[in-house]
């Protein structure tokens, strides 16, 4: 079965990015020596899933950050792409997976944004959350999950906390 992980950095808060879709107050995190287990979790994803508000904020970043990883990006526009490993689909979710997971792929990041990780866990599609948890409060902004849905009951399977406040919690569905 493909595994759906919801990787993502949220304030105290709950909040993904400011209102306006700002992560400027994740600089002072992306500087520091400390990568909270990135680089392992990027080595271990075999294919990324991103809404179209989050792809679009991603070329401004200069570097492309899905390097090596086919990328399918979420929208119902027909989006110009940037590389040949990244795929516009106007599919609904489970059915990307079913592809996805038809071509042997075994592990995908839903990097997000809120928006795109409500609907896919309204739908049950996620299969693992990893949710760092920033010492900072934002008081407003996008959250963690941007659509309305079901209550799931979670079970915790890791908590890692790092000297400069971070704490990180991996839950799977019970
Ligand atoms: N802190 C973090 O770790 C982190 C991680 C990821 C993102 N972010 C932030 O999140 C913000 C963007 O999040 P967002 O919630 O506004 O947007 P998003 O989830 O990135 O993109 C939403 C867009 O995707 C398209 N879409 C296509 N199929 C969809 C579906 N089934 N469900 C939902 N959307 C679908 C729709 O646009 P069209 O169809 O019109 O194209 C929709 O408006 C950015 O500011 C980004 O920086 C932060």
């Amino acid at each position: 079965m493909l595994e759906v992980i919801y990787y993502v950095a949220s304030s105290l808060d709950g909040f993904i990015a400011t209102p306006d879709g700002g992560v400027d107050w994740l600089a002072p995190f992306q500087d520091s020596d400390e990568d909270y287990g990135y680089s392992a979790f990027y080595d271990s994803i075999d294919a990324i899933l991103i809404g179209s508000r989050t792809y679009e904020q991603s070329l401004t970043f200069g570097e492309w950050p899905y390097p090596g990883k086919p990328v399918w990006v979420f929208s119902r526009r027909p989006l110009a792409v940037g590389g040949d490993d990244v795929m516009v689909t106007d599919r609904k979710p489970r059915e990307v997976l079913g592809e996805i997971e038809s071509r042997g792929l075994r592990r995908a990041w839903l990097v997000g944004g809120g928006a795109l990780a409500g609907s896919m866990r309204a739908s049950g599609l996620i299969t693992e959350y990893v949710v760092s948890i920033m010492p900072v409060t934002l008081g407003a902004g996008i959250g963690v999950f941007g659509a309305s849905g079901p209550p799931e009951r979670l079970q915790r399977q890791q908590t890692t906390e790092y000297p400069d406040g971070v704490l990180q919690v991996r839950y799977s569905p019970a």
